[in-house]
């Protein structure tokens, strides 16, 4: 996208409740299997093989902030073009809930922004601004 986009300027907070989990992700090394959705050429770019896995460059590790979060109560305090949320709140909650979170984060949502989750799940949106846009894919825009 630089190349369309010269002044876009991109960070990434990400989150998880457990300390544990944070400090694996913190080195951004990854196993080959947890890169195998990522197109190959992708992978080249972003990515340099190191001791059998695999690095994130420096030019996009600077981008990530990794913190302490949970999901049910805290709020960023950013707003974003993109939320990323696949295998938690809309797989292991119960609806109540999951309807709590997403009005709460939707607040974070810049207008034409997209909430992503995981491919076979639906978000409960009625209550939110967010309508449905790549159904296949899961992507919700903010009306
Ligand atoms: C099944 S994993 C999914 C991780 C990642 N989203 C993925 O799809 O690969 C669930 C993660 O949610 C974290 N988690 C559990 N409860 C949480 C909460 N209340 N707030 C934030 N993260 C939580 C767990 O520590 C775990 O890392």
């Amino acid at each position: 996208m630089q190349a369309d986009f010269p002044d876009l300027t991109l960070q990434v907070p990400a989150t998880d409740a457990d300390e544990t989990m944070l400090q694996r992700a913190e080195p951004t090394s990854y196993p080959t299997s947890s890169l195998k959705q990522l197109p190959a050429d992708w992978q080249q770019k972003a990515f340099t093989p190191n001791n059998g896995e695999y690095q994130l460059a420096p030019q996009f590790r600077s981008l990530v902030q990794f913190r302490q979060a949970d999901i049910r109560v805290d709020q960023p305090a950013e707003l974003f073009s993109l939320i990323l949320c696949r295998n938690l709140v809309f797989t292991y909650s119960d609806e109540p809930l999951q309807r709590q979170v997403l009005a709460r984060l939707s607040e974070r949502l810049l207008l034409g922004g997209y909430w992503v989750t995981d491919k076979h799940k639906s978000l409960p949106t009625s209550t939110t601004g967010l309508v449905p846009a790549l159904v296949r894919l899961k992507f919700f825009p903010l009306d």
